[in-house]
């Protein structure tokens, strides 16, 4: 179909106050906390490697340096290790500083999501670009933005990964009304509305945290009006490309069927931890015998 540039940037917005975690994200930001032996965006900054984006972009606010931290060097605790041979460790330390090409800018005022978005536009510049919000962790056996790509290259639009949920839920996330391609695996967008309450939702198809962007939102961005909760809204922006003809218009879904593990909140945190730890070779058989006895003796 068109021609577009190749996607090769990934946006990862990491400004959120973590409220939903207080008091441990008082001192500490959320996207640190730990999944079983990663902090939860070593995940998310993996996935996006995996599939070629290594130049990624943080967007970050106050209180964020720990991010930073994370994914630079630390050539003392390098030497010490290399010093011990402890070649394990030393592996574990440089996985996370090896990872791309991490580049960070400040959101200063946090006015949404879309706005956080508007804020990597002059380092996105005029390309295609994945989006990955950080409390949605895709199962690395799972394959889903490297479909997302392949269905921007092959329309010139903008895509969001959609996943069925029960319809009590979809207030909680953005819900798209789509309708099939003929042929294709993936969904054309009709329409999207940012956390519809059940009865007003025109599907039950929410959108989870992966977008893959033509730069055409940005300009729509700027021009987006403060949606629900006074932000300025992605889901909004899309909501107008996927009404609009012509370069950089339309709006496509990839409905991931995978596994998703959510970090956003303290319950679902919790069983992605254990979900994750269960299925780890080193953790798993002994953390479930122990689940099995656990559960029998409540
Ligand atoms: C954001 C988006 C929402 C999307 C969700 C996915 O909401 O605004 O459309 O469904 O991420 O996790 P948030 O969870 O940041 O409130």
């Amino acid at each position: 179909m068109s021609t577009t540039k190749p996607v090769r940037k990934a946006v990862i917005p990491v400004a959120g106050l973590g409220t939903r975690f207080l008091p441990v994200t008082k001192a500490m930001p959320k996207e640190m906390l730990p999944v079983v032996d990663k902090p939860a965006i070593q995940y998310v900054v993996e996935e996006a490697v995996s599939v070629g984006l290594d130049d990624i972009l943080m967007i970050t606010g106050r209180n964020k340096r720990a991010l930073e931290d994370h994914f630079d060097r630390v050539p003392s605790l390098e030497a010490t290790l290399e010093e011990k041979g402890d070649e394990k460790k030393l592996a574990a330390i440089q996985e996370s500083s090896n990872l791309g090409d991490i580049h960070y800018v400040r959101q200063g005022d946090p006015k949404g999501l879309g706005h956080a978005v508007l804020c990597a536009q002059r380092h996105v510049g005029a390309e295609p670009f994945a989006v990955l919000l950080g409390d949605d962790l895709i199962d690395e056996r799972d394959e889903l933005l490297g479909e997302m790509i392949r269905v921007q290259q092959a329309t010139g639009g903008s895509v969001v990964a959609l996943m069925e949920v029960p319809r009590e839920a979809i207030s909680a996330y953005g819900c798209a009304k789509v309708s099939p391609v003929e042929g294709e695996s993936f969904v054309q967008v009709h329409g999207l509305v940012e956390k519809p309450a059940p009865e007003d939702a025109p599907s039950n198809l929410a959108i989870i945290g992966r977008y893959v962007l033509h730069p055409a939102v940005f300009g729509v961005l700027e021009e987006t009006e403060p949606g629900r909760g006074g932000e300025i809204q992605l889901t909004d922006a899309l909501q107008t490309l996927a009404r609009r003809e012509g370069e950089g218009g339309g709006v496509y879904g990839v409905v991931f069927r995978g596994r998703r593990y959510d970090t956003g909140d303290k319950l679902s945190y919790l069983k992605a931890v254990v979900t994750l730890a269960s299925e780890r070779p080193d953790l798993g058989p002994e953390l479930r015998s122990w689940l099995e006895e656990f559960v029998a003796g409540l």
